[in-house]
């Protein structure tokens, strides 16, 4: 259903990695809060070694708070790892976390010290640059926002003792599990022409129903919510005025409604995974290449 457009990609990161590495202190993978798995890229767990990480769970605003406090239970168990709900474009969300960094890492950052130096990683979306610029505290001009430029990393020095080392499309989405594929492209994570949008909202409008019936219900004022997907998609498109002449419901035009206002968050704080439902044989598949 979704097209893997980034084949080819895993190599070249696997090598910008493995040469970053002897200048790394921490890593910070930046996550969506509301798929926090699928928008993973195994790629950081299997070649950071022992160096920390900060998975920071951006978009948490978005992210049903419960949900992203399992997660961030479920993240704290692993090895070197820290987990932070953030809002990227909440300056006082993001100033915490200069504090975990040197937490992490005594030995450096502070007055006296060698600067800390940090490599920030995430798949394409998920908030890398509003997190650098909330962190810069200006706006960054990305190596990766014109390709033709440059492909280099660039470094930025926060001025607090902390390097950012920013590698702009450096991971991609894992995109050979068909589960975390329909979660990315919910997300808005993944280009439009890469899936079939009414597929997509069928699924997302079924994982609602199962979830968060509360929510759609008042959303789209449902007295009760229909049995099936289709039929949930068809109602909200009734409702919301997306027909054909004819009064028949424009089944797309409603898939697309039900996906902005998810994306949105007019829904309401919605997470589209939770730690109990993790099932990852495309990553392992990744792992391997
Ligand atoms: P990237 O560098 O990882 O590719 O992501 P980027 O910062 O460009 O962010 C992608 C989109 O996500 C942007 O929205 C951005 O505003 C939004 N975003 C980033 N962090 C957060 C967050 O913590 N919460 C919420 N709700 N949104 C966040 P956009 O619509 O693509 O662009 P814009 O119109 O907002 O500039």
């Amino acid at each position: 259903m979704i097209i893997d457009w980034y084949p080819g990609h895993m190599k070249k990161a696997r090598a910008q990695i493995v040469e970053m590495l002897p200048t790394i202190d921490l890593f910070i993978e930046v996550l969506d809060a509301r798929l926090p798995s699928s928008s993973a890229n195994p790629l950081l767990e299997k070649l950071r070694g022992d160096k920390p990480c900060i998975k920071v769970l951006n978009k948490s605003d978005l992210a049903d708070p419960t949900i992203t406090k399992a997660w961030v239970t479920h993240f704290d168990r692993q090895q070197g790892v820290r987990a932070m709900p953030m809002d990227a474009t909440d300056r006082r969300n993001v100033g915490l976390l200069p504090k975990l960094c040197r937490k992490l890492v005594p030995h450096r950052g502070s007055k006296g010290q060698k600067p800390l130096r940090v490599m920030i990683i995430g798949i394409p979306n998920v908030g890398k640059s509003t997190l650098i610029n909330t962190l810069a505290g200006k706006k960054i001009a990305r190596v990766g926002d014109k390709p033709a430029i440059t492909t280099c990393p660039q470094q930025i020095d926060l001025r607090n003792g902390i390097l950012l080392a920013d590698t702009p499309g450096l991971l991609w989405p894992v995109l050979d599990d068909e589960i975390g594929a329909c979660r990315l492209a919910a997300s808005g994570a993944i280009g439009e022409n890469a899936y079939d949008t009414t597929s997509v909202s069928l699924e997302t409008a079924d994982y609602l129903r199962q979830r968060y019936p509360a929510l759609l219900q008042k959303r789209y004022n449902l007295k009760e919510i229909p049995e099936t997907p289709i039929a949930i998609v068809e109602e909200i498109g009734r409702r919301r005025g997306c027909l054909v002449s004819g009064g028949e419901v424009d089944l797309h035009r409603a898939a697309e409604l039900l996906l902005r206002e998810l994306r949105g968050g007019k829904v309401g704080r919605i997470s589209l995974e939770r730690p109990s439902d993790i099932s990852q044989p495309g990553k392992e598949a990744a792992n391997e290449e």
